[in-house]
């Protein structure tokens, strides 16, 4: 199996490993994965279900490594790698990346702490859990990096009360104009709710991610025109915020069915 040259936009089921290592060296600047956590359940709605259940730590990381090494050679030079866990396993996986990225240049750019604030927690014990943990990793010091400013609070738009004819918010001291650059900059603790079980972005995948947390990190770490790939893709989230901002996606799945509900995602983009 092999991508040939020009194909921009690419949907394939197949286990990622086999896919991965059929692309050439250095042929993608974004990989966003969000693999089975080993929750060591099976995930399930009435449209869709995987089996997240991959045994030991030690066996979960040994399935990832493989397939993270053959990521790693398939980033460009000024590639990143967003991987998606949560507590259960993200210090397993933080030294396995340290052990792939380090070696050879590469760098953990940041511990990105996603909390969604929704959802069921039947924890009665412990805190309830509320975040997922995204390491960013990049093959080299010189990574695409287009830094992200939250909107304008409400304070910041009564401090900036003016527009200019483009739509600039402005503010005028002492007879000069100052623009607002925009809200305060992206930190690593990001508050994006997850994706209300109503909502009309709902695909009917488990674990569909949602469309904001994609945008922003797919805005973040690389350029229009830039192959995007997402080797867990599920239901497509990742390719569709890659279409909207003008990237090339690339999606694999094993699923047939993650596959089919990507795909009518997508197509439904236009
Ligand atoms: C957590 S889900 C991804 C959800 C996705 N981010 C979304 O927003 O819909 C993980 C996916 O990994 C897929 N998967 C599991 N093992 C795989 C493998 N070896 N190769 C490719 N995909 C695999 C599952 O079928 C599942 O769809």
């Amino acid at each position: 199996m092999s991508l040939s040259s020009g194909e921009t936009a690419t949907l394939i089921c197949a286990d990622c490993l086999e896919v991965l290592s059929s692309l050439p060296s250095n042929c993608a600047r974004l990989i966003y994965l969000d693999p089975p956590f080993n929750t060591r359940k099976r995930r399930c709605t009435r449209l869709a279900s995987f089996e997240d259940a991959f045994g030991t730590s030690a066996e979960y990381v040994a399935f990832l490594q493989p397939r993270l090494e053959q990521m790693h050679r398939v980033l460009d030079e000024r590639g990143s790698l967003f991987l998606h866990c949560d507590w259960r396993t993200s210090h397993h996986v933080r030294l396995l990346l340290d052990s792939v990225f380090l070696p050879h240049g590469g760098l953990c750019v940041n511990q990105i702490i996603w909390h969604y604030g929704l959802g069921a927690s039947r924890s009665t014990r412990r805190l309830l859990t509320k975040h997922d943990v995204i390491f960013w990793y990049a093959r080299s010091e010189d990574y695409v990096f287009n830094p992200l400013r939250l909107p304008p609070t409400p304070a910041m738009e009564r401090k900036y009360c003016h527009r200019a004819p483009d739509g600039r918010r402005y503010m005028v001291s002492y007879g000069r104009r100052y623009f607002c650059k925009g809200g305060k900059l992206l930190d690593d603790v990001w508050d994006i709710p997850a994706i209300p079980p109503t909502a009309a972005e709902r695909v009917g995948y488990p674990t569909q991610k949602p469309l904001a947390l994609l945008q922003r990190i797919v805005g973040l770490a690389s350029e229009p025109g830039d192959l995007v790939l997402d080797p867990f893709c599920g239901s497509g989230t990742t390719l569709v915020a890659a279409k909207l901002l003008g990237r090339c996606w690339l999606g694999i799945d094993i699923n047939p069915d993650a596959i089919a509900i990507a795909s009518q995602r997508l197509a439904q983009i236009g």
